[in-house]
């Protein structure tokens, strides 16, 4: 098990569109790909790409979404979790078993298309951390 590159940084949004605007103006975003659903975890997403990670923008499909429960708290969105990648999502998740992590259900495919998954934010002071499977080299 290795740390691997950041990812990106999931934010929740009330509005995708909202947020791109935001990302645009007042940051000068650029290179902001097209928003789509991702129906099996409830979300729309849309990934906003800086030079060296991503921002992930993810608004609620409905109030059963899990995203949703985070808006009622945060009603104007707030950042989410942060994505880290490791080589093999499978030892990933032994080795923080093996550790006393708590990791949140099985590894699925995510909104990149390869394996994720979640770990409690418990175990890293309050931080919410997904791992996302993904090959060195990728990059
Ligand atoms: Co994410």
């Amino acid at each position: 098990m290795t740390l691997g590159r950041l990812n990106h940084v999931g934010v929740a949004t009330p509005s995708i569109a909202r947020s791109i605007e935001t990302y645009r103006l007042l940051l000068g975003a650029d290179r902001v790909g097209a928003p789509f659903d991702l129906p099996a975890q409830g979300v729309k997403v849309c990934f906003i790409d800086a030079p060296n990670t991503q921002i992930e923008l993810i608004e609620p499909y409905d109030e059963s979404s899990p995203i949703a429960g985070f808006l009622r708290k945060n009603p104007a969105g707030g950042q989410h979790h942060v994505c880290f990648e490791v080589a093999d999502i499978h030892a990933a998740v032994a080795h923080l078993k093996a550790n006393g992590a708590t990791v949140l259900g099985e590894p699925r495919i995510g909104a990149h298309g390869t394996p994720i998954v979640f770990v409690h934010p418990r175990d890293f002071g309050g931080m919410l951390v997904e791992l996302m499977e993904a090959p060195a080299e990728a990059h």
